[in-house]
């Protein structure tokens, strides 16, 4: 006769590195989505049933309806930095923890804002499109001529760790004034080895060459760009948003790209992703790209790593590593 294993039972609800899966399976009972498939929240809630603990990459909706469909579950560990897809109050009254996976992704994402400045500024998918279409016939003075990256004033929204290493990166390597607003202001020494000066929002939004948008999801930051935010822009500069769909408003920065009210912009992240907003697929001037701010497979193993320890550490001592509740 088999005993039944007293082993914590874990769901992981997105394919993810083989390796990690072993040393969750060494500790745990581990049931593993192989795909890249979503589940939807009926299957969601129903491969949780008597589950302990489970990993999502994002994408899942932790709900207060699944928790309470849920009652056995204790932790949920996400793959991400953001975690926006947990009802963080919900889980706190059920006394479910939730960890999140910050730090490990930080300097790679900055990178990857950069970049997509960068590309936007100097219309990098737009002249590569014109290229590979064929359209290429001669040289000409004003052909694709972007705005300088060098010497701009680079403004931040957000200046959390990513927001620092973006503002790092455009005032020590691109010699940028650096400019930023955030729910609170850093203290003089962080401000200091960014190089950055605090203005209000207004402030932001007129002075900004390059304005690159670092702040997380939450219904207070729904929209946070929108029309009118975009109408006190300069018709010069570029707008890039590497946090999360939701805070543009995309079918308001369609329209100003389209009108010329802004020069460009770059997009990781959108409205209800996986699916772009219409408009934005047509307008020439915007850089898109499938979140993939964090990816690099250094990143994204170490990212997998930091939630299976949260999930190690839990079953193992009642301690995580990264808590979100708070
Ligand atoms: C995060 O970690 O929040 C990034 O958006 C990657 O998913």
């Amino acid at each position: 006769m088999t005993t039944p294993s007293t082993k914590p039972r874990i769901l992981v609800s997105r394919a993810i590195f083989p390796e990690v899966i072993a040393q969750l399976e060494a500790a745990f009972e581990v049931e593993h989505n192989q795909t890249d498939a979503v589940w939807s929240p009926q299957e969601l809630a129903a491969r949780l049933q008597g589950k302990d603990g489970v990993l999502t990459t994002g994408g899942e909706r932790i709900s207060a309806e699944l928790l309470q469909a849920c009652p056995q579950l204790k932790i949920c560990a996400n793959m991400a930095v953001g975690f926006n897809n947990f009802d963080v109050p919900a889980m706190t009254a059920s006394g479910v923890q939730g960890t999140n996976a910050p730090d490990v992704l930080t300097e790679t994402t900055a990178d990857f804002g950069f970049a997509l400045m960068m590309a936007t500024a100097r219309r990098m998918a737009e002249s590569e499109h014109f290229l590979r279409a064929g359209l290429w016939k001669r040289w000409s003075y004003d052909m694709f001529c972007g705005s300088d990256i060098h010497g701009a004033t680079l403004g931040i929204l957000g200046m959390g760790r990513i927001g620092q290493g973006i503002a790092r990166r455009g005032f020590h390597g691109f010699g940028m004034k650096v400019i930023y607003h955030n729910r609170s202001r850093l203290d003089a020494g962080l401000e200091a080895a960014c190089g950055a000066q605090y203005v209000d929002k207004a402030t932001l939004l007129a002075q900004a060459d390059h304005l690159v948008l670092v702040v997380p999801y939450s219904a207070e930051s729904h929209h946070t760009i929108g029309a009118a935010e975009l109408a006190l822009m300069k018709p010069t500069a570029t707008l890039t948003n590497i946090a999360r769909g939701g805070i543009v408003d995309d079918a308001a920065l369609a329209h100003a790209l389209r009108s010329g009210q802004i020069a460009a912009a770059g997009l990781d992240v959108f409205e209800g992703e996986p699916q772009v907003h219409p408009d934005l697929l047509t307008v020439p001037n915007v850089v898109l790209t499938p979140h993939i701010a964090s990816a690099t497979l250094s990143t994204r193993r170490a990212m997998a790593q930091l939630a299976a320890d949260n999930l190690l550490r839990f079953f193992a001592s009642g301690e995580v590593l990264t808590p979100v509740n708070t």
